[in-house]
């Protein structure tokens, strides 16, 4: 079956690929292969899961010149089709999204448009939304663009802030009820619409 070529970019533990990994076992990610993990520093452990897996994984390190011109060959050199931000925690230049040629989806940990745009990453955005007092937060997967967080919206899910969160807590509980399941999902209808027009 022809599939969407699947590149994931990481930056950390690698749940967020674990969940996709697990999910094309099961089928529920099936018009699109992974074909490549770029980490963007050595010794995460996204790459350990990836070597597991037996994906071919590259490091390219995203504080040196030349990270995004490497990005782009390595997706070259791979053939993909498709890109997913699945935990990265650098933000692409414009020049970068219009040079490649295929969607690049994000996960982000928060309900857009709460808590996202420059400087909210990983716990912060938790943090951010315990500060607040939001009683609902969530995860959102939308497609990279120009704007930090600001692409067209793909998939939501809400999840319950409960008296005595942490963001460690927190992080936990919006990963497990909403990162690890819509992630998965919108690949697959992006990969599906790519497989569209491919045939
Ligand atoms: C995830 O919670 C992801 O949503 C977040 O970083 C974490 C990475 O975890 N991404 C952002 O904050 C992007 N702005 P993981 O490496 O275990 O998938």
């Amino acid at each position: 079956m022809l599939t969407a070529r699947i590149a994931v970019v990481v930056s950390g533990g690698g749940t967020n690929l674990q969940a996709l990994i697990d999910a094309q076992g099961r089928g529920v990610l099936q018009s699109g292969s992974i074909a490549l993990v770029v980490a963007d520093r050595a010794g995460i452990g996204a790459i350990a899961r990836a070597e597991k897996a037996g994906i071919p994984c590259v490091t390219i390190v995203r504080k040196e010149a030349g990270f995004e011109e490497g990005v782009l060959s390595a997706f070259r050199e791979h053939g993909i089709d498709m890109a997913v931000l699945a935990g990265f925690l650098g933000i692409f230049s414009a020049d970068f999204i219009r040079r490649f040629s295929g969607p690049i989806i994000n996960i982000h940990p928060a309900l857009i448009p709460s808590f996202c745009g420059k400087g909210f990453y990983g716990l912060r955005v938790h943090q951010a939304a315990l500060d607040y007092g939001v009683k609902v937060t969530g995860a959102t997967v939308h497609y990279a663009s120009e704007v930090v967080d600001g692409g067209e919206i793909i998939l939501q899910k809400a999840v319950d802030v409960l008296p005595g969160d942490t963001p460690e807590i927190l992080q936990k509980r919006v990963m497990e009820q909403a990162e690890w399941v819509i992630l998965p999902q919108a690949a697959e209808l992006v990969a599906a619409r790519i497989v569209r027009e491919k045939e």
